[in-house]
């Protein structure tokens, strides 16, 4: 079994995907795994839209901010904020409380990484979209609500040159302060 660090070291981003399906019990592990994320208040401000229309699919690569140097995955999962959140109006948490525009923004990317993660475990390659929402139009039937962020979902294209191309990290030494910037 590999390391938790292991794991989050061989995720890569694809951006060639073949056309090869991601099996349906896949799918429903990599959208538990979303269910698993951590919100601000447990708030869980999400829908998760399951999209696998090959149309769709490509106006949704289209609508992304840099993605036009990727090939269709063959499914994608967009997260939309959940009502309130989306129109920066306050939304009531599950603890208590209620969590404001910016603590809902963040949480929406804590799914993506979990599901991000969850299709490395699974050799189901990924790759994350932010979305122009304005280039998604009625797209995915949103009304008033959001759909900052999505993840595609696939298998890579054998002989790829692309994946892990904008993979480097700093160093630690680079990004680590003692206490102050
Ligand atoms: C919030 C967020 C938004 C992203 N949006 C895009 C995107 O619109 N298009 C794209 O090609 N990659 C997108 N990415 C992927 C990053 O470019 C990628 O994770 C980064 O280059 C590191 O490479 P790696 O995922 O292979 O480690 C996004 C990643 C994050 C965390």
């Amino acid at each position: 079994m590999k390391s938790f660090l292991e794991l989050a070291k061989k995720r890569k981003t694809t951006y060639e995907f073949s056309k090869k399906a991601v099996p349906a019990p896949a799918l429903l592990k990599i959208l538990e795994a979303g269910r698993w994320s951590p919100s601000s208040l447990n708030a869980q401000p999400w829908h998760f839209i399951v999209v696998k229309k090959p149309e769709t699919i490509k106006a949704i690569v289209r609508a992304s901010y840099y993605g036009s140097f990727h090939t269709a995955p063959s499914a994608v999962i967009a997260i939309a904020l959940e009502g309130h959140a989306s129109g920066g109006k306050k939304h009531r948490g599950m603890l208590r409380g209620e969590v404001g525009h910016d603590e809902a923004m963040m949480s929406v990317s804590m799914p993506v990484l979990m599901m991000a993660l969850e299709a490395e475990d699974l050799g189901v390659d990924a790759c994350m979209l932010s979305l122009d929402e304005k280039k998604l139009g009625g797209l995915l039937k949103l009304g008033f609500r959001r759909a900052p962020i999505a993840i595609g979902l696939g298998y890579r294209e054998l002989g790829s040159t692309s994946a892990g191309m904008m993979h480097k990290r700093k160093p630690l030494s680079e990004i680590v302060k003692k206490e102050r910037l």
